[in-house]
């Protein structure tokens, strides 16, 4: 056993005496193809605008997004994740615009699909892009309703498969949701289309920027998703979700935020050995960036929060930075 080992016999620094030393022991590696690279696709626009809460990412528009996916690719990105920012004239109570089968992010979908047939693309199931009280279920009084929720969203699932999705991600935690886009996206003809849910996602105070990014956060006004989002102080809970989900059908699960939760990422991992995801949030990005931007953190910070959520356990990450870190590192 290690814990045997004895100094002066044992000297760990042995193996830390040259780069090349410390990498061919290393137990952990952060690749391309581990990396996935979210896109803001928003209607009407020409070009690209920033977003002010999130350095050095923007909104793109139709136009403009073949030739920044065609950069991603030639960075070495494999698999991209689309979000749509909608018309806000467009968003209605129920989130209808997400059932239309010629909306923005289905057109996007089937354009890139045709001109990038490699590309894996990873569509969000969810409403709250397309509700005006910006969540992510039908919401009846003042309260969101599951079962009339799941009803949209297999509907939903099923016009981004068929405009080319290779995997589906439901990201609004209703009960039953993976079980039910399961079985619609079977009997649409789509049993190879996969499902990554977003099994863990907790009710997170990070996601702030990304509602800034899809324009959700003005229609929430403040209102809270406590009631679907998963309680931060609970890890039996994350759990539970993800056990019902790989019942239900998931193929590959995911925690959500990313770094202030290793440990949930870790349990999952070591629980259910299933092909386990982590996203990086919109407000953990943030922080390091700007932060690296005012030159108080080394740029590497932001590949040392990568490498450690794969450390925790995770098989690939969503992280807004991952073109640039591909253009800036050899990974
Ligand atoms: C919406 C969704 C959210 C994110 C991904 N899909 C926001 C939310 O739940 O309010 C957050 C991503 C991020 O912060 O980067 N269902």
């Amino acid at each position: 056993m290690m814990f045997n080992r004895k100094f002066p016999n044992s000297r760990l620094r042995r193996l830390r005496t040259s780069n090349n030393l410390i990498d061919l022991v290393s137990e952990t590696t952060l690749t391309k193809h581990d990396l996935i690279q979210p896109f803001f696709i928003k209607e009407g626009l020409k070009g690209s605008e920033a977003i002010d809460s999130m350095p050095k990412i923007s909104r793109h528009g139709l136009d403009i997004i073949s030739s920044k996916v065609e950069q991603a690719i030639t960075a070495g990105i494999s698999s991209i994740a689309v979000f749509p920012v909608i018309d806000s004239n467009k968003k209605d109570q129920e989130g209808s615009e997400a059932l239309n089968p010629n909306n923005l992010i289905c057109s996007a979908i089937s354009s890139l699909k045709k001109q990038f047939p490699e590309i894996i693309i990873i569509a969000d199931v969810a409403l709250d892009p397309y509700t005006n009280h910006g969540h992510d279920g039908v919401l009846k009084g003042n309260k969101i309703d599951n079962d009339e929720t799941l009803k949209l969203l297999g509907e939903q699932a099923t016009f981004l498969a068929d405009a080319g999705a290779d995997i589906i991600a439901p990201s609004d935690m209703m009960d039953g949701r993976i079980g039910y886009i399961r079985s619609k996206l079977d009997e649409f003809n789509h049993k190879d289309t996969i499902i990554l849910s977003y099994a863990a996602k907790y009710h997170s105070s990070f996601y702030g920027p990304f509602r800034d990014a899809v324009g959700s956060k003005n229609q929430l006004q403040g209102a809270s998703k406590s009631s679907y989002q998963m309680n931060i102080a609970n890890s039996d809970e994350a759990l539970h979700e993800v056990a019902l989900d790989i019942e239900e059908g998931a193929d590959i699960v995911m925690v959500k935020p990313g770094m202030p939760y290793l440990d949930i990422i870790s349990k999952i991992k070591n629980t259910f050995k299933m092909p386990t995801f982590a996203y990086q949030v919109s407000g953990e990005y943030s922080m390091l960036q700007n932060a690296i931007d005012q030159g108080w953190l080394e740029k590497e910070v932001m590949l040392e929060s990568l490498l450690c959520l794969k450390r925790a356990g995770a098989d690939a990450i969503l992280s807004y930075s991952a073109v640039e870190l591909l253009k800036e590192f050899d990974l």
